[in-house]
């Protein structure tokens, strides 16, 4: 944890929002930090914070078990502001009159200042914000200073000065509130005097000094997939403790076309450090025969990874560290708000290692978000083609040959695939979409060639826009893109003789169809 840049602490109350108010402030070159709202003061204080942030969340504070107010908030001396949940939590503790209300409002509604004031400095007379809450703070405290209304809330803003306390009901850091980054600006600069001191490129340094104390003598392991994530992590590692590193990248057949080769030379290019190749694609197919179902695949090829590395770790160590890529967004997905302590869920990345790895972690990039590892990748001198690269799931392929998944097919989905990715680099469309690649559907359709009937495979192209593979759209393509592309699979890949363009978003839909 960083002390040298003294930031925010956010304390989440379980907002599905709680990750973008943090990228808001780290936008703003500031670092913040997010916590359950059952953290330790201890924890709270460890980064030295220049103020504190308390989350919405979906509670109400009249209910039975709704989360308060940690019970050492009454000894803190820095600035809080409270959003939505955290509004109600601070308008309790400060004496105002809040009322629980049947009806939620939700959505855009239009908030109007009353007068001056720090937090709401520079927003006009009225402007549209958005809401989601039920409760309400009707009447003020003494003390207790109305900042705006809105239509449907008599206080959609209030301070008390003297304690230095802050709250809005609606959601600054959401972008359909207008002025959002504003009001946000004002608390973390002119009411909690934070610096700009903090950006993903800059804490390289930071990270290899950290990691040299943090390993000493001793060796890394680290797997390898090609991705970003794993590719920084290494890097990051490598230039750490090279001498002490060693990186696995594993073939297990169900990479993309020439994917194997690329990485492969990639790392050997980038890496000081040893890289051990294992060609383990017999091995992943013999798994896979007869397996239809898309969880058994994966449970499979997660199974045989580990004994693979297993394998290398033995022969190879002994290794006392395990590099991994985890993201922040890894580890607060899988901290419990309402639970009574924080699990970690270690085993993210390398498909879920067994307890019995008796590694220590090393995850350098555990407090940063994907577009920040892009940055610190950047920072790092890896290549934008590597840094650009779209997510590409663990199994592989294997989740994109829908029902078994035999070589022959493999080899038809590699060939559709790299022309669906190759069209799209060369009409300038890859770094438009988050995330696109071919599968194969086990129906067969008729068509005519030539003058001869064919009784082939079905291709669908998946082409989504995204910001985190959380929610995503199906890619708008260039009609005369799909086209082309459609035609040169067909004409140039034997076994197909139809090409669909899925066009479902997720939800409902996930992005890879098993
Ligand atoms: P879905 O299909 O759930 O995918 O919409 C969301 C994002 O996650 C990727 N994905 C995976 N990545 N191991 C991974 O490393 C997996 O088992 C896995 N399954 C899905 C997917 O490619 C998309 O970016």
């Amino acid at each position: 944890m960083s002390t040298a840049h003294r930031g925010i602490v956010i304390l989440d109350y379980g907002s599905q929002f709680t990750q973008l108010i943090a990228r808001r402030i780290r936008s703003n070159e500031v670092y913040s930090q997010i916590l359950p709202f059952s953290a330790s003061e201890e924890d709270v204080l460890a980064s030295r914070p220049k103020g504190i942030i308390l989350s919405g969340g979906p509670s109400s504070v009249f209910g039975k078990s709704a989360p308060g107010l940690p019970d050492w908030f009454e000894s803190i001396d820095i600035p809080v502001l409270g959003i939505c949940y955290g509004l109600h939590l601070l308008g309790r503790y400060l004496g105002a009159k809040v009322e629980p209300s049947n009806v939620a409002e939700y959505g855009h509604t239009n908030v109007t200042p009353c007068g001056q004031s720090t937090l709401l400095a520079g927003t006009p007379e009225k402007f549209r914000v958005w809401m989601s809450h039920g409760d309400k703070v009707l009447e003020p405290s003494p003390g207790m200073e109305v900042l705006a209304t809105s239509d449907d809330c008599p206080i959609a803003a209030f301070a008390h000065e003297a304690k230095g306390m802050f709250a809005v009901q609606f959601h600054p850091e959401v972008h359909h509130t207008e002025h959002g980054e504003n009001i946000l600006q004002n608390f973390v600069f002119n009411i909690c005097g934070c610096e700009r001191d903090w950006s993903a490129g800059n804490i390289v340094e930071e990270k290899v000094a950290e990691l040299r104390k943090q390993i000493g003598n001793r060796r890394v392991i680290c797997a390898v997939s090609g991705g970003v994530d794993s590719a920084v992590t290494a890097a990051i590692v490598d230039r750490a403790v090279g001498d002490q590193l060693m990186c696995v990248f594993v073939d297990n057949g169900v990479l993309r076309e020439g994917e194997a080769d690329s990485v492969r030379k990639v790392l050997n290019d980038q890496l000081t450090a040893p890289l051990v190749f294992v060609d383990a694609r017999d091995r992943f197919l013999e798994r896979l025969k007869g397996v239809t179902d898309p969880e058994e695949k994966r449970k499979r090829i997660g199974k045989l990874f580990i004994e693979i590395f297993e394998e290398v770790s033995a022969l190879k160590g002994p290794f006392e560290f395990l590099a991994q890529g985890t993201l922040y967004p890894d580890r607060i997905e899988s901290v419990s708000t309402f639970g009574p302590s924080v699990t970690i869920k270690t085993h993210h990345n390398v498909g879920g290692l067994p307890e019995t790895f008796d590694f220590e972690l090393v995850e350098p990039l555990s407090m940063l978000f994907k577009d920040e590892v892009r940055e610190i990748g950047s920072a790092l001198g890896l290549p934008d083609v590597q840094l650009g690269r779209h997510p590409f799931p663990g199994p592989g392929l294997a989740v994109r040959v829908v029902g078994e998944v035999v070589e022959e097919r493999l080899a038809i989905l590699r060939q559709a695939d790299k022309i669906f990715i190759d069209g799209l680099k060369s009409w300038g469309l890859y770094d438009e979409v988050w995330q696109a690649g071919a599968i194969l559907l086990p129906v067969r359709s008729v068509g005519v060639m030539g003058d001869a009937r064919t009784y082939d495979f079905t291709i669908v192209l998946r082409a989504v826009t995204s910001t985190d593979g959380m929610t995503a759209d199906w890619a708008k393509l260039d009609n005369a893109f799909l086209q082309e592309t459609s035609n040169r699979i067909i004409n140039s890949v034997s076994g197909v003789n139809r090409v669909v363009y899925d066009i479902s978003s997720k939800p409902p839909s996930t992005i890879e169809w098993e």
